[in-house]
């Protein structure tokens, strides 16, 4: 397994559960996680989720049909980008050890109805400066969902996460940054209208 330079930014506590190079998972307070939205089995997925909560950590397993899946590449390519999670630990086609996303997700604060229209335009505004700056370095992010946008009301930052589609794109291709950036606002839209809270 790799380890990051992000994962070296961790507190020493967290460093030390992570001995050597390979993952003893045992001696780790990872729990897996059932997304109440998903109710495919275990081998219907691509990846499982495991989180230690206490640590901010997310265990992303891929399963056989996720082993090519994007979200080591993408995380790699996207690092630094402050809309990103951090990533700390990997095994290419095997599984990924990431930042858990401060907050909750859109889908979960706009279900439970605890988010103001203020609220809601801040967010707007943040996806639509996170989607420009993931557009601008070269990297399309096509898979968004309520779910997959964390917003922390306390700190007021939105990350996204799931990248397990995506591609790696030329930069100076105008036209695709464009594009992207048209129809992921497009889709933002209409994905926050269908549960008319406005
Ligand atoms: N970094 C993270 N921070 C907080 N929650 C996360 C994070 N990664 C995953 N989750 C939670 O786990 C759920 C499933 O993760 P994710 O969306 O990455 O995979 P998936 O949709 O099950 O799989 P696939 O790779 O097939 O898209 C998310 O909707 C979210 O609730
Ligand atoms: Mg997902």
């Amino acid at each position: 397994m790799i380890k990051t330079q992000q994962f070296y930014s961790l507190p020493q506590s967290v460093q030390s559960m992570f001995p050597g190079n390979k993952l003893n998972f045992d001696l780790l307070n990872f729990v897996m996680f059932k997304d109440p939205h998903d109710d495919r089995s275990n081998s219907d997925k691509r990846a499982i989720i495991f989180m230690d909560d206490l640590n901010n950590l997310v265990y992303k397993e891929f399963m056989k049909r996720g082993k090519s899946d994007a979200d080591i590449t993408a995380l790699l390519h996207l690092q630094g980008n402050p809309f990103v999670p951090k990533l700390y630990i990997y095994e290419k086609r095997d599984f990924l050890i990431m930042e858990k996303a401060p907050g909750e997700s859109l889908l979960d604060l706009i279900r439970n109805k605890s988010l103001t229209l203020e609220e809601l335009t801040e967010i707007r505004n943040q996806y639509e400066i996170l989607v420009k700056s993931i557009s601008d370095s070269g990297w399309s992010y096509v898979d968004f969902k309520l779910e997959h946008l964390f917003w922390d009301s306390t700190a007021k930052q939105a990350t996204l996460i799931d990248y397990s589609i995506g591609n790696e794109f030329d930069s100076s291709r105008v036209e695709i940054i464009q594009y992207l950036k048209e129809e992921s606002i497009k889709h933002f839209d209409s994905l926050v209208a269908e549960y008319n809270i406005l």
